[in-house]
């Protein structure tokens, strides 16, 4: 028989209440002869609170251990803005690598959306993940002072383009409408905008068959908005990709259903699976929070992991609840059902 060895971060807020539903319809999703090994970790405020360590070089020798990681939410209002989500989440990325920042959005039958009509959204964006703005490049100088300076510097590598801008053209590749459009903003930053824009073109030689466009990203924002079903696979940078992700969650659904999966494509480290909401600490603990966007997440684990008609069955289970959802119900109501439904 096989095993799944699975590391499970349930993190801080409703990122526990979350996670715990992803597992339920984790274990009714594998097939029956492959064992799920889970091993929790304790990452996030409390931790950081006991001990005020934040991700330890021990941690990651442990995690790199297993197959995959599910991961809840990290963050906290009791630590200051940025701490808990630079030392776990952020190290987290960039120590295993995960180039491939895989954020879907589609807009389910019966699921509201604030644009008029039901537009057909079924998009991917391919955000990248280990650079941009967010490696900690920068500093201030004369802080605390009138004077003071701060910068934060974007650090785009050919290497790092390249790898990501590769992936999300096979994505591209691999669906029906085979586009693939690339999001920066090269009329104002020139430098990393026209190596984004070189690469892009350049690898697109070697995908004939892939229809490219480009688009700076505020003019993105207003598609969007106003004609979302134009996008087939998006790339973009770590930043770009940020915010534009939570504006396709707003679009098709909300945060509550948005997944996201953090790749590492080589294998050499898991890839990490975890919803794009955070911790909201204004729900946490009242089984209020959304496991949807959790569960979605497990479907990514079980395609990457090749999982693939588990996948598509957590998917459908999440299709046909969505579906019919009239009252609202808990946290742990959503997790039984869809876990029933991919039971049976
Ligand atoms: C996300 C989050 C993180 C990010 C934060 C919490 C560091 O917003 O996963 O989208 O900016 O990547
Ligand atoms: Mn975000």
């Amino acid at each position: 028989s096989r095993t799944l060895s699975l590391a499970v971060i349930p993190g801080d807020g409703i990122g526990q209440e979350v996670v715990a539903e992803g597992l339920k319809v984790l274990a009714a999703a594998l097939p029956s002869d492959v064992k799920l090994e889970t091993k929790s970790f304790d990452f996030g405020a409390k931790r950081y609170h006991a001990t005020g360590e934040t991700l330890t070089e021990d941690d990651l020798t442990q995690l790199k251990e297993h197959d995959a990681i599910l991961l809840g939410a990290i963050g906290d209002p009791s630590v200051p803005s940025g701490v808990l989500e630079r030392g776990f989440l952020l190290k987290l990325r960039f120590a295993f690598d995960h180039h491939v920042n895989l954020r879907p959005s589609r807009l389910f039958p019966g699921v509201a959306t604030p644009l008029a009509g039901s537009p057909d959204i079924d998009f991917v964006v391919v955000r990248e993940g280990t650079e941009g703005p967010y490696t900690g490049n920068g500093g201030s100088i004369r802080t605390g002072t009138p004077h003071e300076v701060a910068t934060e510097v974007s650090l785009n590598t050919a290497f790092g383009i390249e790898r990501v801008v590769r992936d999300a053209y096979a994505r591209a590749q691999a669906r029906p409408r085979k586009k693939l459009t690339l999001v920066h903003k090269n009329n104002v930053l020139v430098h990393a905008g026209h190596l984004w824009t070189n690469i892009f073109n350049k690898v697109g030689e070697e995908f004939p068959d892939v229809t490219t466009d480009y688009l700076h990203v505020d003019a993105a924002t207003i598609f969007l908005v106003t004609d979302p079903a134009r996008f087939d696979v998006i790339v973009t940078d770590n930043l770009f990709g940020d915010i534009i992700t939570d504006l396709a969650a707003a679009v098709s659904g909300g945060i509550g259903i948005a997944a996201s999966g953090n790749i590492n494509p080589s294998g050499d480290f898991p890839s990490m699976f975890e919803p794009v909401h955070g911790s909201a600490p204004d729900i946490a603990g009242q089984s209020k929070a959304d496991p949807t966007a959790t569960i979605l997440s497990v479907a990514l684990l079980l395609q990457h992991l090749g999982y693939a008609d588990e996948a598509a069955r957590v998917e459908k289970a999440v299709h046909a609840d969505l579906a019919e959802r009239t009252a609202p119900r808990s946290t742990v109501e959503v997790g039984d059902a869809l876990a029933a439904r991919v039971a049976g």
